[in-house]
């Protein structure tokens, strides 16, 4: 079966750069909500919408997330819902709304406010079942508190409910993680992101990483752990329809699948990435700075790029490849009228003759195989950085 065609209506992303406390692995721009004056966000947030956002705008997904939305207070956040209902609903396109909530903070009222608003999907960052792993890398929540999460979100009538689980956290191990996948499934979620934890640049985490504070998880222990995500949830009808998500039947994020098929996407808030017309660009990764420029009508962009036809072409076939569904190579040439069959196909033999990829004959839809996915991050930053000569 060809791999879908990105549709035309656009996402619709919000950035919430507030969050309780800091994780220790995280890089995603983000303040703690003592360090900033929270209730000014809604406000900026709609001076931005109000200069960025066509009228004609009708997006077919809405995506808030961070940060923490669920950081915010009662009265900030139905603020929020409110100017995200004012973009996205009086089109009439939408067709899914999902929220980043945390365990601790989505409460009873904020989980009506989502339902209120009419949120389709909240997606909730547990990360494990085990205290000591999430205190360990600086969750201000705890296991209780996240079931309690994933049943306040149910009781609400939000039936689309997805639980990030991390893994390869030091010191979790394979029981553990064996553990929160069930527990996930336990209570009920159709959709599980299972991510192996990275050590980003500038984290605490990684700083432990050097100074040998911190022992990172053995390599073959990840990929068990990556495996056993794979087996325990497609044993429980999640199939992995992404590297690192599973769903049931219909339950797969259409809005993450939007970005992954290279569909247009309109990114709202601090540090917030748009894709529009071939043009992408990232607002300014400082809320301050961000708000400034809004409340004066400036633009709050701090990168602008026009991708060449063979870079979106070769980033379109990186983020389709982590699809279930793969990529179609003629559908990739057609779309950005570049040969990329020639340029690439000598790598994408290389590939599927070990075992990394299958393709058909004409090379036209390739996907990774089991194999492949496990060393995707390789794969794909040889796509991305091979040096072969566009005809
Ligand atoms: C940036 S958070 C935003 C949502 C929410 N604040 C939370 O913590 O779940 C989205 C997801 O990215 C994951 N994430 C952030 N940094 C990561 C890292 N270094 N490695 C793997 N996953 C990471 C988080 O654990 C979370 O599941
Ligand atoms: S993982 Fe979530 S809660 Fe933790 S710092 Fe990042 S955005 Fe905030």
């Amino acid at each position: 079966m060809k791999p879908a065609e990105a549709g035309d209506a656009p996402g619709l992303y919000i950035h919430v750069p507030f969050c309780e406390a800091r994780c220790s692995y995280c890089d995603f721009y983000s303040v703690a909500r003592g360090d900033a004056p929270t209730h000014d966000y809604a406000g900026a947030l709609a001076a931005e919408a109000g200069q960025r956002v066509p009228a004609a705008f009708a997006p077919a997904t809405v995506f808030i997330g961070g940060g923490t939305p669920t950081a915010l207070s009662d009265r900030d956040f139905e603020a929020v819902l409110a100017v995200v209902r004012s973009i996205a609903v009086r089109s009439g396109r939408l067709r899914e709304w999902t929220v980043e909530c945390n365990p601790g903070s989505l409460t009873r009222a904020k989980a009506r406010l989502l339902a209120a608003a009419g949120v389709t999907r909240v997606s909730i960052g547990v990360q494990s079942f085990d205290d000591v792993v999430l205190r360990s890398v600086g969750r201000v929540h705890d296991a209780r508190e996240a079931r309690e999460a994933v049943a306040i979100a149910h009781e609400a009538g939000l039936d689309q409910v997805s639980v990030d689980l991390l893994f390869a956290i030091p010191g979790q191990g394979l029981a553990t993680f064996r553990r929160d996948l069930r527990e996930a499934l336990r209570l009920g979620t159709d959709h599980v992101s299972a991510y192996a934890l990275l050590y980003e640049e500038g984290t605490a985490l990684t700083r432990g990483l050097a100074v040998k504070r911190v022992e990172p998880e053995d390599e073959r222990i990840e990929l068990t752990m990556m495996r056993l995500a794979r087996e325990v949830l497609a044993d429980a009808g999640l199939a992995a329809y992404e590297i690192s998500n599973f769903a049931r039947p219909g339950a797969a994020c259409r809005h993450n699948l939007n970005y992954w098929r290279n569909g247009p996407y309109l990114g709202l808030g601090p540090a917030a990435v748009s894709y529009v017309d071939g043009e992408r660009r990232g607002n300014v990764a400082d809320w301050r700075r961000w708000q400034d420029h809004v409340l004066r009508g400036d633009d709050p962009a701090a990168s602008r790029e026009r991708l060449r036809p063979e870079t979106a072409a070769r980033e379109e076939l990186m983020l389709r490849l982590r699809l279930a569904e793969g990529a179609s190579l003629a559908a990739v040439e057609t779309r950005w009228g570049v040969d990329l069959r020639s340029a690439l196909g000598d790598l994408v033999c290389r590939f599927r003759d070990a075992g990394l990829l299958v393709a058909d004959v004409d090379l036209d839809v390739v996907c990774l195989t089991a194999r492949g996915r496990e060393v995707a991050d390789g794969i794909l930053a040889e796509i991305l950085s091979a040096e072969r000569v566009f005809p």
